[in-house]
């Protein structure tokens, strides 16, 4: 139930001549004591030329209604009590009513969004730099579908450029069929080293890479049958880091080479209208105020990372006519993506201002950038199967002898990762502590599951609880878990308009800690069994906010853990 837009409207009545319903202002008072609500008044003195304090009593005759058990004014503020039984049984009937669909909202109806996430680079290991973009794309994709919005999710695989001409002559040289199919990543990884190696020795190495991926470019036929087997076996060594994270539903896989034959009417169209220009033999866009020229074809011809994704926008404007198109890349590209929405706009394409970069930043360890003992970056999946094993460690010394282990374990060592990496807001950098995400208490990924867990012990299939809310008293622990799983529906629409699943996972750990309060400091099941049932009809109400929040950052919710 919508109690702040209740108190909008009515607010609204009154300085309606004055003032936009926009920007009447409901603030949460600090001290709870004060109120539910808060309502300042002093912006309206200028425009009303009345003292804030009668303007508040103004108001306070306006918020006359069953809905409020309270309303005070106290120094130029409106103080608003909720009518605690009233909004308890409207939001607990709502929650129990509406389940899982408890805070859509149809905000998005008739909008198209595209998410360009994850998007690793073939022929090289998944490292934990694309963990970030793979789950917050991922968590921005259910939070816009939750709020009415269709998605086109779009895994844009780094699979062109001059790399893949080194490595195609590198495989032809030294390399084995045997050794790729035995060990893909590694061996490709193993022979672009190598590439490099050698072209420090023979430095016409460089032309020959070139040159194997100008005849990429050219679709050789042997050329891009050995770049399809290697993009073939890096997209099933990828396959497997998305299935233990429990993240893979791309609508699209088209990935840069995808767009090699959709360039040239992007540089034919630069040079129609007049933006191409030539500096030391490559072609480049200048651009306005400090931003760096963006380099669309260098001298021997070749094209660029930002001229794929010039052919990107525009083929995913005119394939799917986006409202908004957003691409969750780290910090490090913001230059990038700066260059690549002006340059849409020199073209003439409007539509670029409903492109936006959705930065993010590193993941350190101990302060500095993650990496193993040798120096080299770290594979998620090793993260990951380490984090499920410590997981199964704390199970086993919790509560050996639990059934379904595995499946368990790995939902925790999982969604601790995940947690971890949403609870901050996405451009801070964050730091990775594989103990401390693990903890089954403070703000964790497993003291959200853990608390769930606890609530399905506590309800042990009791579900179809029926109670007249009339007939009982709701004690201030009640009434602050009440008051904040009404807020679920408001959170999810501003983390969608901020793109910040942070707020989603801040809130699931304020809703938890609320339940552990009330939990720590009551009875739960007692000889009253009318109270009893309410207070089980409130716990499966949070139950079901506390598994669809999860939900929608991409954690599996556990029965027992
Ligand atoms: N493959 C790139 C990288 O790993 C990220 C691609 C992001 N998406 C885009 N449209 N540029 O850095």
């Amino acid at each position: 139930m919508n109690i702040k837009e209740e108190i909008k409207n009515l607010v609204y009545k009154v300085l309606e001549n004055h003032v936009n319903k926009e920007d009447i202002v409901i603030e949460y008072p600090k001290d709870r004591k004060m109120g539910d609500y808060a309502l300042p008044c002093f912006t309206y003195a200028k425009v009303l030329h009345k003292a804030p304090v009668a303007i508040a009593n103004e108001l306070k005759e306006a918020l006359n209604s069953d809905l409020f058990e309270k309303v005070e004014v106290v120094n130029g503020y409106v103080n608003v009590f909720i009518n605690k039984k009233n909004l308890t049984k409207n939001i607990i009937n709502e929650i129990i009513t509406n389940k899982e669909n408890f805070g859509n909202s149809d905000i998005g109806e008739g909008k198209t969004i595209v998410i360009d996430y994850s998007s690793p680079n073939i022929a090289k290991p998944f490292g934990v730099g694309h963990l970030r973009s793979t789950v917050i794309g991922n968590a921005l994709r259910n939070i816009a579908i939750k709020n009415g919005y269709k998605v086109i999710s779009i895994n844009y695989l780094g699979d062109w450029g001059t790399q893949f001409g080194k490595l195609v002559y590198a495989y032809k040289n030294w390399g084995n069929e045997e050794a790729v199919r035995k060990n893909p990543i590694d061996e490709l990884k193993r022979l672009y080293v190598k590439f490099h190696e050698e072209a420090e020795k023979n430095p016409s190495l460089d032309d020959e890479g070139r040159r194997a991926f100008k005849l990429l470019e050219d679709k050789d036929p042997e050329s891009l049958s050995i770049w399809k087997w290697f993009s073939d076996e890096s997209i099933k060594e990828f396959n497997k880091t998305y299935e233990l994270l429990g993240i893979n539903n791309f609508d699209s896989w088209q990935g840069e080479s995808f767009y090699n034959d959709k360039m040239d009417r992007v540089v034919d169209e630069l040079i129609a209208k007049n933006l191409l220009e030539e500096s030391e033999g490559a072609m480049i866009v200048n651009l306005e105020g400090d931003i760096a020229p963006a380099l669309i074809k260098r001298s021997d011809g070749a094209t660029l990372y930002i001229t794929r994704d010039l052919a990107a926008a525009i083929y995913r404007k005119e394939t799917y006519n986006f409202d908004e198109a957003l691409y969750v890349v780290g910090n490090e590209q913001t230059l990038h993506f700066n260059q690549l929405k002006q340059v849409l706009g020199k073209l003439g394409y409007d539509w670029n201002k409903n492109v936006h970069h959705i930065p993010f930043g590193m993941i350190l360890q101990n302060g500095k950038k993650m990496s193993t003992r040798q120096g080299k970056s770290v594979k998620l999946h090793d993260v990951l199967l380490e984090a499920i094993g410590l997981a199964k460690q704390y199970i086993d010394e919790r509560n050996g002898d639990i059934e379904d282990k595995e499946n368990i374990s790995h939902k925790i060592g999982v969604g601790a990762v995940i947690f971890n990496d949403l609870k901050n807001y996405r451009t801070n950098d964050i730091e990775f502590n594989l103990e401390d995400i693990l903890k089954f208490e403070g703000e964790t990924g497993p003291y959200i599951q853990y608390t769930y867990a606890r609530i399905m012990s506590l309800l042990n299939n009791r579900q179809d609880i029926t109670i007249n809310f009339d007939e009982i008293a709701i004690n201030e622990y009640e009434w602050y878990l009440i008051f904040k799983l009404n807020q679920f529906k408001d959170t999810i629409i501003s983390s969608k308009a901020n793109y910040d699943p942070s707020l989603i996972a801040k809130y699931l750990i304020d809703i938890s800690q609320d339940f552990n309060k009330w939990y720590a400091n009551e009875k739960f099941i007692d000889e009253n069994i009318v109270q009893t049932q309410s207070r089980l009809l409130i716990a499966y109400a949070t139950s079901i906010v506390l598994k669809e929040g999860m939900r929608l950052l991409g954690i599996d919710a556990l029965n027992k853990m």
